[in-house]
């Protein structure tokens, strides 16, 4: 199956990024983890970034009938974001949310999220592994509607 994984704005900064809150990997590398992963799990990956609210929306849009779910890290328009949430109510597809910090031990703008009103689940604080974390999870929840 086809897995998306969508990341949002300022993503592309990772490694040069608040490395003491992010951490030294670059987002590269976390695309690196992501497809080792996925391998192991047998699924395959669309691994993609974008700094764009509606390129996000737009790419949400072209999951449906598409990929066979989404892993999003909507960076900061996790918590601003009705438009996403609306398109990913709209796929219908199975949906995990992931953050490379834990969102809810820092600043309380960060506590609501609305991409967790269309998640399946939630995977936040473990770095780059959040995402290995999820396409476990994600594989997981595949094999149980197959
Ligand atoms: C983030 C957390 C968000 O609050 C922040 O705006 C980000 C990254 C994370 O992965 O920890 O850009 O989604």
């Amino acid at each position: 199956s086809l897995v998306a994984v969508l990341n949002g704005p300022n993503l592309n900064m990772l490694g040069l990024r608040q490395p003491h809150l992010y951490g030294a990997a670059t987002l590269d590398d976390v695309e690196q983890l992501c497809a080792e992963t996925a391998e192991s799990l047998g699924l395959a990956i669309d691994f993609r970034q974008t700094n764009g609210e509606g390129e996000l929306v737009n790419w949400v849009q072209e999951c449906r009938g598409r990929a066979a779910g989404i892993i999003i890290n909507a960076a900061a328009y996790t918590h601003t974001s009705v438009a996403l949430l609306d398109a990913l109510l709209a796929t219908e597809l199975p949906v995990i949310e992931v953050h490379l910090t834990n969102i809810h031990a820092r600043e309380a703008f960060r506590h609501h999220s609305y991409v967790s009103k269309a998640a399946r689940g939630v995977i936040c604080g473990f770095g780059p592994r959040s995402y290995a974390l999820a396409l476990i999870a994600m594989a997981d929840l595949l094999e149980d509607t197959r």
